[in-house]
């Protein structure tokens, strides 16, 4: 961990510490389990499903409390003025009959004021620390205006950047996501959910929801139970693990189950395998909507399938306060598993301290923005940049450059560069790399901006002159292209992955001037853009970068920072390419790279299949860019990885040493990253499966020794009789900077 995120975590950790409690001893434990079954032996059935009743806010503040009155609700959502939390909060604990809170959510999912990158953005640091900072600087920001319980972290894995909600989470890899997920609940729940700087995580969604067909939002999928198993389910179980007090069901359907109606995920996986205690809401109407899916006839068979499966809360679409009561009487459900829920619930609200301290402090001094959290948010930014293509050592930007172009729609973008996911960001308080540069280089460079395009969709080509008049006059050019925020995130997917609008052509004119073009990149998901790559001298991949992105940028141009980002996941040449990510299964016919691509093949060429592979005649085989790919402005050099022995069994650990030396001439770090693939199992298995990573600070010219251990019981996987567990054989290892890097090293695993 380096200098700067000591420093922070410092601060941010002194700005609560005084209210962290520890752990609860069991007999605390047991003390909530009897306070629950006290409260339960009192409440009618009406007051059990107003638990299980989460409602969006809305301004009629009588209405809203009418309903808390009678005891409807147990959760609101959406509601974020301190005074209005505390008034409703009141009316629940002093004017309805059973005095129990409500439970305050929000989707804070990048951070509360405070914007951090996307999650896909902060994956790319490949930095869990950073991660848990930023998830622990949200819960202090929202927590401050009474909200207790966020709707994040996203932890879907998710192989198609077509899919809008990509930026939402963590990437393709699923040991990626488990750790990011696990920092993510760590920081938003902080030491103790008692503290009232903490807010409840919900890990969401509750599965499969990144392998939406087509890449499209709300789709089917279609995951076998293996495939559920080995690369979905993980990231879920370290949540749950990692003490994640809520789930959230996904929109899709499985195989023809929808999320909300399965108990094979909610009961035998989520509460038998994995003994989660905490409770399970719905995703917003997804109980009603599986009437939409034709999986259930009406209102109150949806409630029925959503209860029975295991959904403790429904949020905002009613059925279970409206349908249950007759459903009880039908024998369609059982009181008890209405009683199962709501103690789930209470006891989430119990760990939570509100009903000893349901208020918030309405009077307390405005937290936003504090010093320490622009400085994290910045540094989240600075290491979940990627530099993609450096010809030339073009970036950092030398000393001797005098005048410098700064164009493209989202140089001076303060709303898009914020990315999806801000309901409470302001646009006001971004800084823009524009402006970032403009300050850091002071009189020392003279900037001529000129954007060319007015945003990232703009058809007008006509501002594109005075771009390349202004590009004309610079020593370098920096044209900030990407996409607006409106373009990724939930419900906005797209099929085609180019640069939007003109943008496109923005930067041919610009090559065409024959300037050195830095060509900066800030979007939701990864864009095909291999055509710009090879017209720009240097590449920086920015996914929407947040509050502090411009200063983040302006650092790392201009050699303040060095870049340290590797890709989250794989970049594609072209859509057609999707689903194209790392750990794909080993083929009958693997892609060898010697394929006769189609330009190459003779007309009227007879049909042969003998000695052809798994690739595409016109994109090849590899991708743009390979998963955790990412230069920097030094070199790395990786020595050959020793084992600490070569035959293990499953009790064992091995252990791996690593040289790595910085053989450039900048203080950097880098990534290191250490794969394995299982070279034969009772099913086909990942070419190579992410099972560690660090970062590591090199100082220019340092070498130093460095050690992975990796548990062989972490080799385990789903086999061919659905049975977890590690099979004896051979393993090749890797230790490198991204996902095809380095040579093997290989050992034996045995009985
Ligand atoms: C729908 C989204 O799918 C989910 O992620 C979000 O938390 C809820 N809406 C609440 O806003």
């Amino acid at each position: 961990m380096n200098k700067v995120i000591n420093i922070i975590l410092l601060i941010v950790s002194v700005a609560f510490v005084g209210c962290v409690q520890g752990d609860k001893p069991n007999k605390e434990n047991e003390v909530i389990e009897k306070k629950i079954e006290a409260l339960i032996r009192k409440m009618t059935l009406e007051e059990k499903l107003g638990q299980m009743n989460q409602i969006t806010s809305y301004p009629n503040i009588e209405d809203l409390s009418n309903l808390i009155k009678k005891g409807e609700v147990g959760s609101i959502l959406n509601e974020i003025d301190p005074v209005r939390i505390n008034a409703l909060q009141r009316v629940a604990m002093e004017e309805s009959r059973m005095g129990i809170p409500l439970m305050m959510a929000r989707d804070v999912i990048h951070g509360f004021k405070t914007i951090f990158p996307i999650p896909l953005g902060q994956a790319a640091s490949f930095n869990p620390d950073i991660v848990e900072i930023g998830a622990r600087i949200a819960a202090i920001e929202a927590s401050s205006v009474g909200i207790r319980w966020t709707f994040a972290p996203m932890i879907d894995i998710s192989r198609d950047p077509r899919w809008g909600r990509i930026a939402e989470g963590f990437g393709e890899d699923t040991y990626l996501t488990s750790v990011m997920g696990v920092a993510s609940v760590k920081g938003y729940q902080g030491d103790s959910l008692n503290n009232p700087s903490s807010i409840a995580a919900c890990a969401k969604h509750f599965v499969g929801y990144g392998a939406v067909e087509g890449g499209r939002d709300y789709n089917s999928t279609y995951i076998s139970e293996r495939q559920l198993r080995n690369v979905f389910l993980p990231p879920f179980e370290a949540a749950a693990k990692a003490g994640s007090a809520t789930f959230m069901t996904s929109f899709n359907d499985n195989d023809g189950v929808p999320s909300t109606g399965n108990s094979f995920v909610l009961k035998d996986v989520l509460r038998k395998e994995w003994g989660f205690k905490g409770f399970v809401v719905s995703d917003w109407a997804s109980v009603s909507e599986m009437i939409s899916h034709g999986f259930a006839a009406d209102a109150a068979e949806a409630a029925m399938k959503a209860i029975n499966a295991g959904v403790d809360m429904e949020m905002v679409s009613g059925t279970y306060f409206k349908e249950t009561p007759q459903l009880i009487q039908q024998y369609k459900v059982k009181e008890s598993t209405i009683d199962e829920a709501v103690r789930d619930i209470l006891r989430i609200k119990f760990m939570l301290g509100l009903f000893d301290n349901p208020y918030v402090d309405e009077k307390a001094p405005c937290i936003f923005y504090e010093p320490s959290h622009l400085a994290a948010a910045k540094q989240a930014a600075i290491e979940s940049v990627i530099l993609l293509k450096n010809e030339k050592q073009t970036l950092p930007i030398k000393s001797s450059v005098k005048t410098v172009a700064v164009v493209g729609p989202m140089a001076d973008a303060p709303y898009e560069q914020l990315g999806t996911w801000i309901f409470d960001g302001e646009k006001e308080h971004t800084q823009t790399p524009l402006v970032a540069i403009k300050e850091l280089v002071g009189s020392s460079v003279h900037i001529i901006y000129e954007s060319g395009l007015a945003y990232s969709r703009d058809n007008n080509t006509q501002g594109i002159a005075k771009a390349v008049a202004a590009a004309s006059k610079a020593d370098v050019i920096l044209a900030f292209v990407g996409e607006e925020s409106i373009l990724s995130g939930e419900a906005h997917c797209l099929a085609d992955l180019n640069l939007q609008g003109k943008q496109s052509e923005l930067l041919e004119a610009l090559s065409k001037t024959g300037k050195p073009l830095v060509t900066v990149v800030m979007a939701g998901r990864p864009l095909t853009i291999e055509k710009e790559v090879e017209q720009s001298d240097a590449v920086l991949y920015s996914f929407h970068p947040g509050t502090m992105g411009g200063p983040a940028l302006a650092e790392i141009l201009w050699g303040e920072a060095v870049p340290s980002g590797k890709t989250p996941m794989t970049f594609p040449k072209v859509v057609g390419q999707i689903p194209v990510y790392y750990s794909h299964n080993t083929t009958g016919r693997p892609a060898n790279r010697t394929e006769v691509l189609l330009h190459n093949i003779p007309v009227e060429a007879g049909q042969t299949s003998l000695g052809c592979t798994s690739f595409y005649l016109d994109a090849g085989f590899d991708p743009l860019y390979p998963f955790g790919y990412g230069l920097s402005y030094t070199t790395f050099h990786y020595g050959a990885p020793v084992l600490s022995a070569t035959e293990l069994k499953e009790k064992d650990v091995l252990t791996v040493e690593f040289e790595i030396e910085n053989t450039g001439n900048y203080d950097a770090t880098e990534v290191a990253q250490l794969y394995v693939q299982d070279k034969v199992g009772s099913v086909t298995r990942p070419v190579k499966e992410l099972k560690r990573f660090m970062r590591v600070p090199l100082k220019a010219g340092e070498k130093r020794t460095l050690r992975f251990e990796l548990p062989i019981s972490e080799l385990a996987f789903w086999n061919v009789d659905m049975k977890y567990g590690v099979e004896p054989g051979e393993f090749n290892l890797w230790v490198a900077g991204d996902s095809q890097s380095g040579s093997s090293v290989s050992f034996k695993v045995v009985l």
